[in-house]
């Protein structure tokens, strides 16, 4: 018996299969590109995915003779993404990516609308599925007139697989049309964003299963039996699954090319006056609670591309041991701000240089700007009434002790470093297709990882991080009366 989790992401996929009992058993990963016809625009043709679904199946295929006994797939996607279908299902446009910001006006409208973020529990963020078809309508009438079903990636890479139209409630939620706490459609929000309900695919949560591999794609995967399609995740919730956030109070660090601080709440607590998303989980009664930062590694590649040093040298650079905050100050918003500022437009800072400073001030700037950022999640959470439990660091930057290390201590918290970490949010949709193939019960699948390394704060070094951080928060005010 195997299961398939794939992890539809922006740079690309990867297909990873496990064992009956949930251990990896091999890999495949496929690199793709996202097109950018315009500033702020950012867009990818579904049959990229599809293709890259393919050879890394055929690839997976090749190395492990127990793909032959699948019974399980699931998807986890990257979030907000419109997928636009005709009558024919025929794809009609290129999928408007989450990172796409042309629909900045159409967000304020929608979300200064009556009820609006009451039902979906959220501001409504230019990067929302709701003013991307509102842009559409403006701007392409006629596109927009011809949509029969709206898709989002991870679904519409299960609908290739099924033939049905199914998403689940994690990944719908980033919508702005789902009443978030009721785990509906809603059709005040749908009247709202000039959308029907026809238009919107039948709803499973993550861990149900959402239909059947078809018959002549399970002839060509060489595939014995059937393989149920669970509803799958967007890429937070399964990254949660992955590392077994699922009661009150657990989470993670995430230093991906945005930065996440994600824990998982017991019930639906909307708290949209902070710019917290809050999102259903991937298994039904449980939701969670999420701030982004639209900038995490990207500021240290940023760094690394104009001084012409990688990341790992720039980082390695500053030693083992955590520094004092530095004197210079970096504000991370080069690509605008989610969480706590809701500012597509402000961009980042330094202030502080010295004819002395050096790039390693420099970096450790960068990397304390990103942890302070964090920290405004943290705060957020508790003005929301989130405890903050253990938390799991995981993303390409958490293999920086340095940095790791200073967010534990800029957020007072231990971080745990899963093993098996990398596999992050594939793991987690090969979980969702366990469950959905056996009946498993969620609590008994989605664990938390043995083992692993705890990274403790320095206690010598918080309150000098506290004072650190208030300047921080005082920064973005000054900045953005000068930008
Ligand atoms: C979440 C978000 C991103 C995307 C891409 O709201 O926009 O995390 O899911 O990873």
């Amino acid at each position: 018996m195997a299961f398939l989790g794939i992890d539809l992401g922006t740079s690309g996929l990867r297909a990873l299969l496990v064992d009956g009992g949930g251990r990896p058993i091999g890999s495949a990963e496929v690199a793709y590109d996202t097109q950018h016809p315009a500033p702020g625009w950012s867009e990818q043709d579904p049959q990229v995915w599809v293709d890259a679904l393919h050879r890394a199946v055929a690839e997976l295929r090749g190395a492990c003779p127990a793909f032959a006994g699948l019974r399980g797939v699931a998807v986890s996607g990257h979030m907000h993404g419109a997928v636009l279908l005709d009558a024919d299902d025929r794809v009609i446009r290129p999928c408007i990516l989450w990172n796409d910001t042309r629909s900045h006006a159409e967000a304020a409208t929608l979300d200064a609308t009556p009820e609006v973020r009451g039902l979906s529990g959220n501001i409504v963020f230019p990067g929302f599925t709701a003013p991307k078809l509102e842009w559409l309508r403006r701007h392409d009438p006629e596109a927009h007139a011809r949509v029969a079903k709206v898709l989002l990636p991870a679904a519409y890479l299960s609908f290739h697989m099924t033939g049905e139209h199914v998403a689940d409630m994690s990944d719908s939620a980033g919508t702005s049309w789902l009443d978030v706490g009721a785990r509906d459609w809603s059709e005040r929000l749908l009247d709202a964003g000039h959308m029907r309900r026809d238009q919107m695919p039948r709803l499973v949560e993550g861990c149900e299963p959402g239909g059947h591999l078809r018959a002549d794609l399970a002839r060509d995967w060489g595939v014995d039996g059937p393989v149920v399609v669970a509803g799958g995740a967007g890429d937070n919730a399964a990254a949660a699954c992955g590392i077994g956030a699922l009661a009150e109070g657990q989470g993670f660090v995430s230093l991906g090319t945005s930065g996440v601080l994600l824990i998982a709440r017991d019930g639906y607590h909307p708290a949209p006056e902070t710019a917290l998303h809050t999102f259903c989980h991937a298994v039904p009664g449980r939701w969670y609670q999420m701030g982004v930062m639209l900038s995490a590694t990207d500021c240290l590649n940023w760094l690394s591309r104009i001084s012409g040093r990688r990341p790992a040298d720039l980082t390695a650079g500053l030693g083992d041991r955590l520094l004092a905050p530095g004197g210079v100050q970096f504000l991370p918003y080069l690509s605008g701000e989610r969480t706590p500022h809701n500012d597509a437009d402000v961009r980042g800072a330094f202030t502080g240089l010295g004819t002395q400073t050096t790039l390693d001030d420099m970096t450790r700037a960068v990397l304390e700007g990103v942890a302070f950022g964090l920290r405004d999640t943290a705060e957020a959470m508790k003005t929301a009434g989130a405890r903050i439990g253990v938390l799991q660091a995981i993303g390409g930057g958490a293999r920086s002790r340095y940095w790791v290390r200073l967010i534990a201590t800029v957020l007072n918290t231990p971080l745990s470093l899963p093993e098996g970490g990398e596999f992050g949010a594939a793991l987690g949709a090969a979980r969702l297709a366990r469950i959905a193939a056996t009946g498993e019960r969620p609590e008994d699948v989605i664990l938390p990882p043995e083992g692993g390394e705890v990274i403790d704060p320095d206690p010598a070094l918080v309150p000098a991080f506290d004072a650190a951080y208030r300047r921080f928060r005082a920064a973005y005010p000054a900045i953005r009366a000068v930008q």
